[in-house]
Order: structure tokens, then C-alpha cells, then sequence
């Protein structure tokens, strides 16, 4: 699991910043936001709070948060600092070092990566000023990513989309230090749980499997970065971040639900598949 601070910028594409999350903590990674004056005027802390389930920061002179979560204790705390939607205005003060807010102060007192996600106005992206700002933050060492093409919000076609949550967020592992993720590119199979076996419709041979051992294997692989491909018996597991999981019944079904994962660079065999099924079930 990786620990990302979310910037949300003041643009339209800011609601999307709410589908990233969902999707950053579906794959198991914490969030902590910080929503600028700007962005706040397009989402609430709240929905943000709600989403990350964690606390929001939206301003420098809060007594409290200085006392608790310095700015300075923020920016560092994180693998990855995310800009997403990040304005024209909010590159510009990047690119030339201002800090007159907490998103900028954070961005300029860190020495984390950064990864930005432009989205604005077709004019805004191509305007020479902030074409600058960009070349001058990738010489910064900041990652900018390229906008998306397309229909805008303003009515107007071109390049200034925000790139669509899942890039981002392919993005954003890409960026993560293998260190946090030994295990990236690799997939791993986890079978959990029992099998149930039936005699009839009503009654079938089980045993009592929990699953939690299969299933806190594939958390943990996912956490250290691998597609883990989770074949669970029945169980009312939740499933753990990052994995896909696929629900079976019978040892055969569990078979073959392995067989259609594979290939695999490794396996993980937990499940408690049953040793007998009755020669025809009724
Ligand atoms: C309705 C509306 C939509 C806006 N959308 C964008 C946008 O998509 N991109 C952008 O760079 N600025 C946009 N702006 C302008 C920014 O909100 C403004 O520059 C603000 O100061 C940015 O602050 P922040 O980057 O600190 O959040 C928009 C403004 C309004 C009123």
C-alpha cells in the first residue's frame, strides 16, 4: 500500500478527482487530500472526507491541523504528491515557486515525486504562458501528464481534458518506487476457502473452511504491487483491495476457474477443496 496526497485544483474536472480516489483505495492505497479555494467551489471536503476516509486539509492557518499535521509532516509523509485536476493558475504559482497556499506551500517545501494531471480550457493548455509553466516543471523534475483530446465542458474541442481517472491512476503506479512494489508486474493466483459439493438442490458436503487465510494472502500480495487473481469458495469475505476475485461453488468449478487465471508467475493453494462429491448430485 502506497500513501498518495491528492491535490484537488479549482476546475471543473474536479468531480473526477472523486472517481480517482474510489479507484486509488480500490487498489489499496491510502489517501489524504487537500482541496485548494479554488476547488472547493466544485467539491466539498466532505465528499472527499467520505471517499479517502480521511481527514481533508484545506488551508495553511488552521491552528489545529499546524499543530497536529504540520504542512511541511504532509507533503513528506506521502510516496506520491498527485495533482489532479491541476489548473493553469495552480502550475503557474508551481512553476515559479510560490507558496501563498497550502497546496503550493506543501508542493514547494517537498521532496516527494509529484505526478500533475492538467485539465483546462483548450486556449488555457495551448496559451504560450502555460506552455512554459510546463516545460519549467518538467525541468523541475515534476511529471506532467499530457491532457486529453476531445469535447470540453466549455463547449469547445481540443487538448485540456483531465486524462480519465484509470490513467491516472496506471500513472500514478507506474510512478511508485518498485521499492514499495516488489511484486509489480507479476500475477499471483490465490484459491480460498471451502467447496461445497452437492448431494441435492438443499443439502451438499462442506467443510469449515473460513477463507481468511486465502484472503489475507491476497491482500498482502496486492499490497506489495502484484495482480492477484483471488478463486474463492463460498465465504462472505469482503474482498480485500486490488484483487479480482472470482466466486465458486465445487472443487470442479474451482478448477477450472483456475485453469481460465492462469498464467501465473506464482500460486498461493489455501482453499479447503473437498475431498469427496457424490457420483450423480440429485
Ligand atoms: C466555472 C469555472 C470553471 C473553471 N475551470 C477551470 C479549469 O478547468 N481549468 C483551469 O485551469 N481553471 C479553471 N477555472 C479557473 C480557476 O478556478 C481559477 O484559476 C482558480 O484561481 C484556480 O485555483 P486553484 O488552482 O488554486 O484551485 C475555472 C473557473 C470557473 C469559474
Amino acid at each position: 500500500m502506497s500513501h498518495i496526497l491528492l491535490i484537488v485544483g479549482g476546475g471543473i474536472a474536479a468531480y473526477k478527482a472523486c472517481e480517482l480516489i474510489r479507484l486509488l483505495r480500490k487498489a489499496g492505497h491510502s489517501v489524504r487530500c487537500v482541496l485548494t479555494e479554488g476547488g472547493s467551489h466544485f467539491v466539498t471536503p466532505m465528499t472527499l472526507a467520505a471517499l479517502s476516509e480521511n481527514q481533508v486539509f484545506t488551508t495553511l492557518w488552521d491552528l489545529k491541523d499546524e499543530a497536529e499535521m504540520g504542512h511541511i509532516q504532509l507533503s513528506r509523509e506521502a510516496d506520491l504528491v498527485v495533482v489532479a485536476p491541476a489548473t493553469a493558475d495552480l502550475m503557474a504559482r508551481m512553476a515559479n515557486g510560490h507558496a501563498d497556499d497550502l497546496a503550493t506551500t506543501l508542493l514547494l517545501a517537498t521532496d516527494t515525486p509529484v505526478l500533475v494531471a492538467p485539465a483546462m480550457n483548450v486556449r488555457m493548455w495551448l496559451h504560450p504562458a502555460t506552455q512554459r509553466n510546463v516545460a519549467q516543471l518538467r525541468a523541475d523534475g515534476v511529471e506532467v501528464m499530457a491532457p486529453d483530446e476531445g469535447a470540453m465542458a466549455c463547449g469547445e474541442f481540443g487538448p485540456g481534458r483531465l486524462p480519465e481517472p484509470p490513467a491516472i491512476l496506471a500513472a500514478i503506479e507506474a510512478k511508485l518506487t518498485p521499492a514499495h512494489r516488489p511484486l509489480a508486474g507479476r500475477h499471483v493466483l490465490v484459491t480460498a476457502g471451502p467447496t461445497h459439493e452437492p448431494i441435492d438442490p438443499v443439502r451438499y458436503i462442506a467443510n469449515r473452511s473460513s477463507g481468511r487465510q486465502g484472503f489475507a494472502v491476497a491482500g498482502a500480495l496486492a499490497a506489495l504491487g502484484a495482480r492477484v487473481t483471488l478463486v474463492a469458495g463460498p465465504v462472505t469475505l469482503p474482498t480485500p483491495p486490488g484483487v479480482t476475485r472470482v466466486n465458486v461453488e465445487t472443487a470442479r468449478d474451482m478448477a477450472q476457474a483456475v485453469t481460465d487465471a492462469l498464467p501465473a508467475d506464482a500460486a498461493v493453494m489455501v482453499a479447503a477443496v473437498a475431498d469427496w462429491r457424490v457420483e450423480a448430485a440429485e
